[in-house]
């Protein structure tokens, strides 16, 4: 029987952790568990001391609401030495600490799999804005996220009509087109770049070129971090194009602000689902959500794994430019 759960964000934040570290407080208390909230993610668990915060209900009140995450996170690439990993698990027995639920994205669940080999209990929540875990429709942060970066294309939406100009948007996803291809079709882009598809150099500047005899006044291209240098590609698609054209990079603006509804949410029902798990025996797996449903599936099915849930809105793109 476990008596005492700890709860650590790790990675990117993202929107929404708070909110299921909220949930995973709370319900633990509920249910009767002590709650240590672990500082910095990795870092902190290995470091421990002041890492270490008892929590009550008290500590995660008006939380909900916030954006980040009050743990902080951190990376720590030397958590894959055998012995950091050792000092981590004895600072782990030497609070008693009897189950650990680790918020964050792949790497998060790297780390958490080495500690469920080495029979500690924990259990994974999907907490990034890239949307890029393979067994879950949705990651916490994912749709703030989304908002965010659809506000900002609309407001260069009103200055590239002003100026005819074509706009090139970079977004986030580190290797996911899914920020990119949901804001192309929420935004009514003309055209969206990632890494699974057309994204070579003179399919783009073709693309414009169509664009541009096709008398559309101000295209707009979505690319996925990592591909092209946006300001470069805005050069060589003004001269290809005629377009006078501009490169906007989001950047991690993207990764902040109060997270929405839907976050509040998912994340609020992970965090309670996480701990319930936990109490009756469930280890080794990360939780997620398909069509609607919570399901659990173990961290070697997930880590490494690449998903593009939303490939089918490149055709609707195509087909409502
Ligand atoms: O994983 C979340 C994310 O924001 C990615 O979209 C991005 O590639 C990366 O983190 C940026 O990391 P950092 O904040 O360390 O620059």
């Amino acid at each position: 029987m476990i008596k005492k759960i700890a709860v650590l964000t790790s990675g990117g934040d993202a929107p929404g952790m708070n909110a299921a570290i909220r949930a995973v407080v709370r319900s633990a208390r509920s249910y009767g568990l002590e709650v240590i909230g672990i500082h910095e993610g990795y870092k902190g668990l290995v470091e421990g001391g002041e890492n270490y915060e008892p929590m009550t209900r008290k500590s995660v009140t008006d939380i909900i609401a916030r954006g980040g995450t009050i743990l902080g996170s951190a990376r720590l690439p030397e958590f894959p030495q055998p012995e950091v990993r050792e000092r981590g698990i004895q600072q782990l027995k030497e609070h008693n600490i009897d189950a650990l639920i680790v918020i964050g994205g792949d790497g998060t669940y790297a780390g958490a799999k080495r500690l469920h080999d080495h029979g500690i209990r924990v259990i994974g929540l999907p907490g990034t804005i890239d949307n890029d875990i393979a067994f879950t429709d949705y990651t916490i942060g994912f749709d703030t996220c989304l908002n965010t970066v659809v506000e900002s294309i609309d407001k260069l939406r009103d200055t590239c009509g002003s100026h005819q100009r074509c706009a090139v948007v970079e977004v986030m996803g580190r290797y996911c087109g899914d920020i990119a291809r949901s804001a192309g079709l929420a935004t009514g882009a003309e055209f969206v770049v990632t890494n699974t598809d057309n994204n070579d150099l003179q399919t783009i500047l073709e693309k414009t070129k169509t664009f541009k005899e096709q008398n559309k006044r101000h295209p707009f291209i979505i690319v996925t971090e990592h591909l092209f240098d946006v300001h470069d590609l805005a050069r060589k698609i003004e001269d290809y194009s005629g377009y006078e054209t501009r490169a906007t990079v989001l950047g991690h603006v993207q990764r902040g602000g109060k997270p929405s509804s839907y976050d509040r949410i998912l994340a609020s029902r992970l965090g309670l689902a996480a701990v319930e798990r936990l109490m009756e025996g469930e280890s080794g797996v990360c939780l997620g959500v398909q069509s609607n449903q919570i399901v659990a599936t173990p961290f070697e099915e997930v880590i490494g794994k690449s998903k593009n849930l939303f490939e089918e809105y490149d055709d609707y793109i195509k087909l409502l430019c």
